[in-house]
C-alpha cells in the first residue's frame, strides 16, 4: 500500500472500470454532439481528473472552463444556497454547454448551478456526472450522463477528497471507517 492509499477503507470502482466508463460516455457523448461544438463547464476542483480524462475521448471540437462554487450552510450538508467563487471565463450564450461534475448527492449545489448558467441563454445545457447517489437526492435534477450510481457512502479518489488528499488515487475508493467523522462530506 503506498501512503497516499493510507485511509482507503475498500475499493469500490477499480481504475480499469473507471476507465472503461469514461470512454464509454465519451463515445456517447461524441455521437449525441456529432456535427456541434461543445464546452465542458467542469466544477472545481473534483470534476478536473474526470473531465481531462472525458475530454481526451470525445471526437467532437470541445473547449473547456470552469466555475467554482460553494456551498453556504453545515459543513455535512448542501444548503443549496452556493457562492460562485470563480465564475466563467467564457459567455456560454448560444454555447452547447456540458457541465461536468464529480459526484451528485443531494442535488442542491448542481440545481443553483443549473439555475444560474440557464439564465445566461445556452442553446443546450446539459449535465455528466461520473457519480451519483440516488438515495441522497432531495431535489430533481436531469442528468443526462451518468457513470455510476453508488450506494450512500463517503467516497474518495479520482478528483473526490478527504479534507483535500486523495484525489490523486486513479480509482474510487470507500474512506476508511474510522476517518469517517460522522460526516457526508
Ligand atoms: P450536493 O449535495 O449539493 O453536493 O449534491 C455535491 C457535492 O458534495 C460533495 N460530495 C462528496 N465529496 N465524497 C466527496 O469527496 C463524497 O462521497 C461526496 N458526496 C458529496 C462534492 O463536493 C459534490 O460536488
Ligand atoms: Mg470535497
Amino acid at each position: 500500500m503506498s501512503s497516499a492509499e493510507q485511509g482507503v477503507g475498500e475499493i469500490l470502482i477499480p481504475e480499469a472500470d473507471v476507465r472503461t466508463r469514461v470512454a464509454e460516455l465519451g463515445a456517447e457523448i461524441s455521437a449525441d454532439y456529432a456535427g456541434r461544438d461543445l464546452l465542458l463547464v467542469g466544477v472545481l476542483k473534483g470534476a478536473v481528473f474526470f473531465m481531462a480524462d472525458l475530454m481526451r475521448t470525445l471526437s467532437v471540437p470541445c473547449e473547456i472552463d470552469f466555475m467554482a462554487i460553494s456551498s453556504y450552510g453545515a459543513a455535512t450538508d448542501s444548503s443549496g444556497v452556493v457562492r460562485i467563487l470563480k465564475d466563467l471565463d467564457i459567455n456560454i450564450a448560444g454555447r452547447n454547454v456540458l457541465v461536468v461534475e464529480d459526484i451528485i448527492d443531494s442535488g442542491l449545489t448542481l440545481s443553483y448551478l443549473m439555475r444560474s448558467l440557464r439564465a445566461r441563454k445556452p442553446a443546450a445545457l446539459e449535465v455528466c456526472a461520473l457519480l451519483t447517489k440516488p438515495e441522497r437526492r432531495e431535489i430533481e435534477v436531469p442528468v443526462r450522463y451518468v457513470g455510476f450510481e453508488i450506494p450512500n457512502r463517503f467516497v474518495i479518489g479520482y478528483g473526490l477528497d478527504f479534507a483535500e488528499r486523495y484525489r490523486n488515487l486513479p480509482y474510487i475508493g470507500v474512506l476508511h471507517p474510522d476517518l469517517v467523522p460522522g460526516a457526508t462530506r
